[in-house]
């Protein structure tokens, strides 16, 4: 099995193919994300609201990133593995940055994602001068909600779409190998596609973008709550799990599981020398 590389990433742009993207957080999921045949599978610090349960990603720390994305690293065989630095773990100085980076890929990504625009492209060329493959991450951006006022559509004016494209050029210029569009209308973003050479990955963003990224979670019906437009549920996990769980609590409670079919045996020679060895 071929693994998946920048190169082929590129040329599926070159091409018009689409890259299909999706997150994963542990083995069981990145086995089968994998094994789908999805051109990239993504860590993200997503991870803290859909698995551990956090209000935001701004609680995600580092090692709970490494720990998940070591999981993953063990199942994937083809996919082009990527870690999403959490929130203060790039932010703060260009050192830092460059070194927590180095942390993901020693855990076994192949690239490294961060989110910002102009404002990190200090980052983003020292981490690239590393030898590390970044892709950035435009428009909603969710480690910086504080300061966006919520979970909303970005570009919608004059001002703020200009910043978008500007933002996309200058991560381009610094040397990312492509861009996360979040939550932006349509018409910016193929603008932003063609205007820029690296690939763009959108979610909320419409069809134009080289590449589609879904939180797995929401494709699979299993986050509870608000679901965004953007998202759609491909089949609805969560009430057919409670459905098999209220039936195993049922059959335990009624004696139906386990029956013999579930159960390990004997032979008759051995449980005869086993209970007299007990009874003498
Ligand atoms: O954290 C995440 O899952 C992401 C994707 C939604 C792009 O950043």
């Amino acid at each position: 099995m071929k693994k998946i590389t920048l190169l082929d990433l590129k040329a599926k742009k070159d091409q018009g193919k689409k890259i299909t993207m999706l997150t994963a957080y542990d083995y069981p999921f990145a086995q089968m994300v994998d094994e789908a045949g999805i051109d990239i599978i993504l860590v993200g610090d997503s991870l803290g609201m859909v698995v551990l349960g956090y209000e935001s990603t701004l609680p995600v720390s580092m090692e709970e990133m490494l720990h998940h994305i070591r999981a993953v690293k063990r199942a994937v065989k083809r996919a082009f593995l990527i870690g999403d630095m959490p929130f203060m773990s790039y932010q703060a100085s260009v050192e830092e940055a460059v070194r927590n980076a180095g942390r993901f890929m020693k855990a076994g990504c192949d690239a490294v994602k961060l989110e910002g625009g102009q404002e990190v492209t200090d980052k983003v060329e020292a981490i690239v001068k590393a030898g590390i493959p970044v892709l950035g991450h435009i428009g909603l951006t969710p480690q910086s909600i504080a300061q966006l006022g919520g979970y909303r559509v970005q570009g919608r004016n004059v001002q703020s779409a200009k910043r978008l494209v500007q933002d996309a050029l200058a991560l381009e210029k610094a040397g990312v190998f492509g861009i996360v569009l979040e939550c932006v209308p349509y018409q910016l973003t193929k603008l932003i596609t063609e205007r820029c050479s690296v690939i763009t990955i959108g979610i909320g963003a419409g069809p134009y973008c080289d590449g589609q990224v879904l939180v797995i979670h929401d494709l699979l019906g299993l986050t509870l709550g608000h679901k965004p437009k953007f998202v759609k549920t491909y089949v609805n996990l969560a009430p057919q799990i409670k459905q098999a769980l209220f039936q195993y609590q049922t059959e335990v409670k009624e004696g139906i599981f386990p029956d013999f079919s579930h159960a390990y045996s004997l032979s008759e020679e051995a449980w005869g020398a086993i209970k007299k060895a007990v009874e003498d």
